[in-house]
This record gives structure tokens, C-alpha cells and sequence, in this order.
């Protein structure tokens, strides 16, 4: 019997060779840059679930390692942001997943003045063991791949992330997840998996597996309505499901003196009788401004009675503690 990582391979394959608009959450939304063209094919081999491309965060001298290339259409908007041979690194398991993203670096570079297909190296190499040096990449980012791993393969796949990420760099993640644990049924539906259904985590499991990886920060950018799957579909499930998509940031940091950091869109607002008050972690707040805080951080201070803490936005973009 095959492994359930052929099988994810083959269906990309597949995918490949005839594009599957109906594959994964073709209709997420773009980057519409300036002088950035997006060949319709990429738009159709849009496999992804959400985003990973965080303009706000990117540096012009990143080195950007992308895994799981697809049809080249997050790639090519890293590459809108490096502009150099080799910023953008892009790896790829499926032999024809690769040369059709060739092919559509160079459909890009006629559409582009600005872009050549050289600005995207890819490379032969499989997500569980990166063809890239230790602390070598400042930015690394998957979607829509990591969540069809079962837990060992997704502890190892993170792992590799965190080997290959430069201290203080981040890791840009995106995937479906679940409001409720998925039944075991469904969850051996390898085809259902493959197509980023089945293997999906619940939120709280996604976050934890992120900071027991050693990411010290992690900031939420973004939940969002994924896919509604009932049992007509897939006997395996006993009840329909919304599943959601999420967007995160992972930073290869220290965990804070609250622990790992997790930013999830929460506020605290000092609303005291001082100018400020500076917590017990030493963290000055002013009176009556919002500031971002970790939901560690949100926990400890909202048990003052002088602090209002707000709930989560799930659209964090930063934070101080
Ligand atoms: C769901 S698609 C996502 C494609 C792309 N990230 C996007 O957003 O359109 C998964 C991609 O990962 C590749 N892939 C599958 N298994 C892999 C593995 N073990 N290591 C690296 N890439 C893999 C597939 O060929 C495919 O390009």
C-alpha cells in the first residue's frame, strides 16, 4: 500500500498537468501591486487557503524560502518584493509541479518588465527535509501544504522551518482548520486530506504546535471562512463542518517573560487615575491608549481592575508584550 505522502504527491501531480480550479480555495483574494501582472494560469493554480505574502513585514534584502510552489503565484509575489536572482527559494516534492512553475516564471517575466524568472530559484526537495542551510533564510512560508501532514511528518516539516530560519526571521503560515476535532473516518480519507480537507487542526492545536516547535511569537493575521463540508460529501463525517482559514506569523525568537507570545488581536488599555502604569513586567502603559498584547500578557493584566483588555480581533499585527 502506498504512503499517504504519495498520494498527496499524486494529486498534485495531477494538478499539475490538468489545473483544478476547484482544488483547495481558488478564489482567495491577490495582492494587487503596482506593476505586478499575475498570469491568469497562476490564478487558476491558486492552491492556496489564504495568504502568507505580509507586504507590512517584508525587507527589500529578504531571502525568502517558499515551500510547496504550486502554479508560482505566492512566489512570484515574494519575488515582486526581493527583485534579485535567488531572493525567493522555492522547493517542490512533484516533478511537474516544478516545471509548470517554470513554465509560469516565464509567462510572469513576459507579463512583468520588472520580474525574471530567476528571481525564483526551485529546487528538487520534499518539505521533511529542506535542500537549505542551517539559519540561512530571514522568511520562509508554506500554504496550504503543512496541514495534510499527519502529526509526526508536521512536527518534522515545522522543525525543518525553524533549522532553516535565521534567528529573528518568521515563518508565514497559512491553512484550513477545524472548530472541533474531525473524526478519525474522515481524517483517513487520504484524497480528502490531500485536497486540504481532512487533516486539518483546530485552532488552539495549530497555535500550540507552533510555539512546541520553539516560536517564540506568534501573531494571528487572519481567520476566515474556508470550506463547508457535510456528510453527503464525505460519508467519513458525522455532521457538516465550516472549516476556516488562518494566516499566521511564527518568529524563530525567545519566548517573553510570559512565555511563547501569542498576539491574537488583543488590547489592554490602562484606565487608571496616573499618566501611566508600568506592569510587572516592566512594560509601560499610557493612560487611555490601546496597546497590543499577547494573550498571556491580556490574561495577567486583565485581572487588574485598572486595565481593560479587549477580546481577540484575530487580526494581529504586532504587539508590545
Ligand atoms: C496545496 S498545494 C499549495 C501550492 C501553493 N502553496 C499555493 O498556495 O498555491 C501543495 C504544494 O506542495 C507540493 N508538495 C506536496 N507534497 C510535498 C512535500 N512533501 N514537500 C514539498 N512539496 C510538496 C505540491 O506539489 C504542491 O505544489
Amino acid at each position: 500500500m502506498q504512503s499517504y505522502l504519495q498520494t498527496v504527491e499524486d494529486v498534485y501531480e495531477q494538478a499539475a498537468i490538468s489545473p483544478d480550479a476547484t482544488l483547495c480555495c481558488t478564489d482567495s483574494p491577490v495582492w494587487r501591486l503596482p506593476d505586478l501582472v499575475i498570469p491568469p494560469i497562476m490564478l487558476q493554480m491558486n492552491y492556496g487557503c489564504g495568504s502568507t505574502v505580509t507586504p507590512r513585514d517584508l525587507k527589500g534584502d529578504d531571502t525568502i524560502l517558499y515551500v510547496g510552489v504550486g502554479g508560482g503565484l505566492e512566489a512570484l509575489q515574494f519575488a515582486y518584493f526581493s527583485r534579485r536572482p535567488g531572493g525567493v527559494i522555492a522547493v517542490d516534492s512533484v516533478a511537474a509541479m516544478r516545471d509548470k512553475a517554470a513554465a509560469n516564471f516565464i509567462e510572469a517575466a513576459r507579463l512583468n518588465p520588472w520580474f525574471h524568472p530567476g528571481f525564483v530559484q526551485i529546487l528538487d526537495g520534499n518539505a521533511l527535509k529542506l535542500p537549505v542551510p542551517a539559519n540561512s533564510v530571514s522568511v520562509a512560508a508554506q500554504n496550504c501544504l503543512f496541514n495534510v501532514f499527519q502529526a509526526d511528518d508536521l512536527t518534522q516539516a515545522l522543525s525543518e522551518i525553524f533549522r532553516v530560519l535565521k534567528p529573528g526571521g518568521f515563518f508565514a503560515t497559512s491553512d484550513p482548520i477545524t472548530p472541533a476535532a474531525l473524526p478519525e473516518t474522515f481524517r483517513r480519507d487520504e484524497i480528502a486530506r490531500a485536497r486540504c480537507l481532512s487533516g486539518c487542526l483546530t485552532f488552539n492545536e495549530y497555535i500550540e504546535t507552533l510555539t512546541s516547535i520553539g516560536f517564540g511569537r506568534v501573531e494571528v493575521r487572519s481567520r476566515t471562512p474556508y470550506r463547508y463540508v457535510t456528510p453527503t460529501e464525505y460519508p467519513g463525517l458525522d455532521r457538516a463542518v465550516l472549516l476556516e482559514s488562518v494566516e499566521v506569523l511564527a518568529y524563530k525568537v525567545p519566548d517573553s517573560a510570559d512565555g511563547p507570545a501569542v498576539f491574537t488581536g488583543r488590547s489592554a488599555i490602562y484606565a487608571g487615575s496616573n499618566e501611566t502604569l508600568t506592569d510587572e513586567m516592566g512594560n509601560v502603559l499610557r493612560r487611555g491608549i490601546p496597546v497590543a498584547v499577547s494573550d498571556a500578557a491580556a490574561m495577567r493584566l486583565g485581572e487588574r481592575r485598572d486595565v481593560i483588555v479587549t477580546p481577540s480581533t484575530y487580526h494581529a499585527k504586532g504587539g508590545c508584550c
